[in-house]
């Protein structure tokens, strides 16, 4: 395939040149009953978003994504982003119009089902009005045709997120909400999907995105990239982090290919930590149960004003050297975030939480203190006074808390307290239980509650209340 042909799959090649005219600031079409009025069937917008209150308008209504099929162009001098998406969507409603999350770049077609759609911008909003309404249950396709220099996303909390560039091209991540930056989707953990990245960059830049290489095309001075996600993740988890790596290759004992790469101006020492990714996979495999994924590795980058490393399914993304607990965590994330998912971002402790008790458990096993003392230490550390305890995980109050410091310790405290409840043993088996039953799936804190009754044959509504959802210290911890 020639990375300079850039195409919005097989239906809508012909419209990709000749409908060159933007469609940015194009007016509005009223929704209309097409198709099937005539029978008597309504066809209705679908929602702007997918009902997360931290996000109204992340994500949309009206279709579940099932895959994405990116085929983009990266120049790392001007920053600028070029080629097409397309969404594979099955209806859940009978649409009139339905969104895609996008902000910036400059859209100049979109196709459904290979004909042109009317579509026009609104905030975050790609409005999309296909030429005839499409019948829930139908599957259709999407393709958005796009370019411009992605804008970088300030979160709540202040940090940075999104595409982000750096001295030799681009740092890629997008939790909570910065997939948007680069690609239009639905744009909310609850919507997973399945994905191929094409992308072609300068000769000398390499490019990391999800899943397993599968091609990499080199002609007239460029590369072309070919990832491949066949497991479905939300939006969040999706890179494409480019630059100039140095790269090894390999397989975990288990058998698991490894994708490792690092960028050589970082400082410090990233291999030592990063090259043991494959042996913490395998170890954590043996705790949580089958790896949920086709590839693990890691990619350390020099990006060190993100602040924050990324979970990005099965290659976390460090934006310095990572020390070793972080890449513990990041890989311990693999199932506890980007296997099982939250559905809303209140839910996010069900990430931090977990990730943060797998640096425990690691801790423990490897010859360090027990989870019941990091537990002892953090109850010193927090008097019942200390306004650590006005944030309680599983309701942290809104997208500045998401990544706060309670989300993370207090998160981790309470899976000890119930560990301590129901015995090592059966706590185990809760994990690998989560683990399998929500595989690739979303879940929520009252679903904890439930597997954890289950596993145990307790009541654990009391602990559950105390430890995750009342503002103040649990009484008698
Ligand atoms: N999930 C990341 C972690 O493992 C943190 C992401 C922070 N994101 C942000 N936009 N601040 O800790
Ligand atoms: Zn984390």
């Amino acid at each position: 395939m020639s990375h300079r042909h850039l195409t919005i799959g097989a239906g809508a090649v012909a419209l990709a040149v000749a409908a060159g005219a933007a469609v940015a600031g194009a007016p509005a079409t009223a929704a209309r009953p097409a198709t099937g009025a005539a029978q008597g069937t309504t066809f209705t917008p679908g929602a702007a978003g997918a009902g997360d209150p931290y996000f109204p308008l992340a994500g949309n209504g009206g279709y579940d994504a099932r895959h994405y099929d990116l085929r983009l162009a990266y120049d790392p001098t001007s920053g600028r982003l070029s080629g097409s998406s397309v969404m594979q969507a099955r209806a859940t409603q009978n649409l009139s119009r339905f969104d895609l999350d996008l902000t910036g770049l400059a859209v100049s077609v979109v196709t459904v089902d290979g004909r042109t759609a009317q579509a026009r911008r609104d905030g975050q909003e790609l409005v999309i009005t296909p030429a005839a309404g499409i019948r829930s249950g139908h599957t259709f396709s999407v393709g958005v045709q796009y370019a411009g220099v992605p804008r970088v996303i300030t979160d709540a909390d202040g940090s940075i997120e999104g595409w982000v560039r750096t001295a030799d091209g681009a740092f890629v991540v997008g939790e909570p909400v910065g997939s948007m930056s680069w690609f239009p989707s639905s744009n909310a953990p609850s919507d997973k999907a399945s994905f191929d990245l094409r992308m072609s960059v300068p000769t000398g830049t390499s490019v990391w995105g999800n899943g397993v290489l599968r091609s990499h095309d080199t002609s007239a001075g460029r590369t072309t990239y070919w990832w491949h996600q066949p497991q479905p993740i939300p939006t969040y988890l999706v890179t494409a982090t480019l630059g100039r790596f140095d790269q090894r290759t390999g397989r975990t004992a288990h058998g698991l290919p490894v994708y490792l790469a690092v960028d050589p101006s970082v400082t410090g020492s990233p291999w030592s930590t990063l090259q043991r990714s494959a042996e913490i996979t395998d170890w954590e495999t043996t705790q949580f149960g089958r790896y949920p994924f086709s590839a693990t590795g890691g990619v350390v980058d020099n990006a060190r004003s993100v602040g924050y490393a990324l979970e990005t399914a099965t290659k976390p993304m460090y934006d310095r050297a990572p020390d070793l607990l972080t890449v513990v965590h990041e890989l311990g994330h693999q199932w506890f975030g980007d296997s099982v998912t939250p559905r809303l971002w209140k839910d996010i402790w069900l990430n931090e939480g977990f990730a943060t008790y797998v640096e425990w458990l690691w801790t423990e096993r490897h010859g360090g203190v027990t989870a019941d003392v990091q537990l002892k230490t953090l109850l010193a550390k927090y008097p019942a006074s200390d306004p650590f305890w006005k944030t309680p995980p599983a309701n942290p109050g809104g997208p500045a808390n998401l990544f706060s410091t309670p989300v993370y310790e207090r998160g981790a405290m309470a899976l000890v307290a119930l560990r301590q409840r129901i015995g090592e043993a059966a706590f185990a088996r809760l994990l690998r239980t989560w683990a399998a039953q929500h595989r690739y799936g979303g879940a929520s804190t009252a679903d904890l509650l439930r597997t954890a009754e289950r596993v145990s044959g307790q009541q654990l509504d009391g602990l559950f209340d105390a430890w995750l959802y009342q503002p103040r210290r649990p009484a008698g911890s």
